[in-house]
């Protein structure tokens, strides 16, 4: 597989990288077997995948012992980008930001444990301050903890522009965690522009495993996943991404590849983009995502992606974080663990933060 540098850094990403939130296990379904996520993230290496996004909250430091246990002491021969400040159970009893300094140092040093490494190649900021923490404040953590050798560079997820303009110029962050995929169209626009010369690393590309293809009828989750009460997975959300997937099966079908292959491969091929992390929970699964790269190789292949998806519409273009990151003690927090999935939308659900996407035309 491909490799590109993280600008700024020593290190070369593949052009796909695992993340651990669904083996991680919480918000998605009923736990699978740990043998399975071992067995994917050793198969990940075989396949020429080197880096690895984790965070404590996925499964509550259970991807990390995943990690652990796939790899061993082998675990620094890896990249691991993992993140920092959310607390698991916040002050309202959910997942919430936590950016105060002792809590970065605390949370940092809780991931260097259960790693069992001694560095952090890559410690990412989870997502916006919900405290009122100084955006200062958070970066003078991370860049005592890189002095210290803790981490080795350090970055942030979900901010919009003007906040990681603001981050810019306060700390020498490396890169930007941003949803993106052929429905989720965020990145393109300002904040793109503000990530510029940043790695920017690519969440989600196949919005939940929708953009994969498999989901043709109706599908049903249990209470305890988060895609039961994501809007992209019902009525007309559900039955515009259905259309562009049995497009994209077409096109895979001429390529010789899996559909999601084509939406993983589309997204890496993005201008702006250094690298796409995509969930997987099997060996198999990884297979199908690793060709993802031979899709991105094509630009002809990448074009027509583009042109179907710009003829069928509807990639949502809002706001990634509500306030864009700023850090402003509000209720823009709930509506931010709402966008990740983490809580469930009141019903009706408000548009305020993901509008519909215009039906297919
Ligand atoms: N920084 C942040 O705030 C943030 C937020 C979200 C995600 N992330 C990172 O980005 C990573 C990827 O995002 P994601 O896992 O949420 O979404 P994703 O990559 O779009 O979807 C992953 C899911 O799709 C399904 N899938 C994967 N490959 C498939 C295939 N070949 N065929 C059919 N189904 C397939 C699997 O779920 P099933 O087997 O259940 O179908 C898998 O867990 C996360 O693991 C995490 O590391 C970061």
């Amino acid at each position: 597989m491909r490799r590109r540098p993280l600008p700024g850094t020593d290190l070369s990403l593949s052009v796909l990288g695992l993340g651990l939130w669904a083996m991680g296990g919480k918000y998605w379904g009923p736990p699978r077997p740990d043998e399975d996520a071992v067995a994917t993230l050793q198969a990940a290496v075989d396949l020429g995948v080197n880096w690895f996004d984790t965070a404590p909250l996925y499964g509550e430091g259970h991807a990390d012992t995943l990690l652990r246990r796939a790899f061993g002491p082998r675990l620094k021969d890896v990249i691991v980008a993992t993140k920092v400040g959310v607390r698991w159970r916040g002050s309202r009893g959910h997942a919430e930001s936590d950016l105060s300094p002792a809590h970065i140092v605390e949370d940092a040093e809780a991931s260097l444990t259960r790693l069992g490494l001694e560095t952090i190649p890559l410690l990412q900021v989870h997502w916006p301050c919900e405290r009122g923490t100084p955006l200062a404040e958070t970066l003078g953590a991370l860049t005592t903890l890189q002095t210290q050798g803790k981490i080795q560079h350090f970055g942030l997820c979900n901010y919009g522009p003007e906040a990681l303009a603001e981050a810019r110029a306060l700390a020498p962050i490396v890169s930007l965690q941003t949803p993106y995929s052929l429905l989720r169209r965020e990145l393109e626009g300002p904040l793109l522009s503000a990530a510029s010369g940043l790695g920017v690393l690519a969440y989600e590309p196949l919005c939940r495993g929708l953009l994969s293809g498999k989901y043709t009828g109706n599908p049903r989750f249990g209470d305890d996943d988060q895609r039961s009460w994501d809007e992209r997975f019902q009525g007309h959300r559900l039955r515009h991404a259905q259309s562009l997937t049995a497009e994209l099966g077409r096109i895979a079908a001429r390529v010789g590849v899996p559909t999601s292959a084509v939406a993983i491969g589309w997204a890496i091929a993005q201008p702006g983009v250094t690298a796409v992390i995509a969930g997987a929970r099997t060996p198999q699964q990884l297979r199908e995502n690793v060709q993802a790269d031979r899709v991105a190789a094509s630009a002809k292949v990448v074009e027509v992606i583009s042109r179907v998806a710009s003829v069928l519409g509807g990639g949502f273009r809002g706001s990634i974080a509500p306030g864009g990151g700023r850090c402003e003690k509000s209720t823009q927090g709930r509506e931010h663990r709402r966008s990740l999935g983490l809580v469930r939308p009141p019903r009706p659900c408000p548009p305020a933060s993901s509008p519909p996407p215009p039906p297919p035309r």
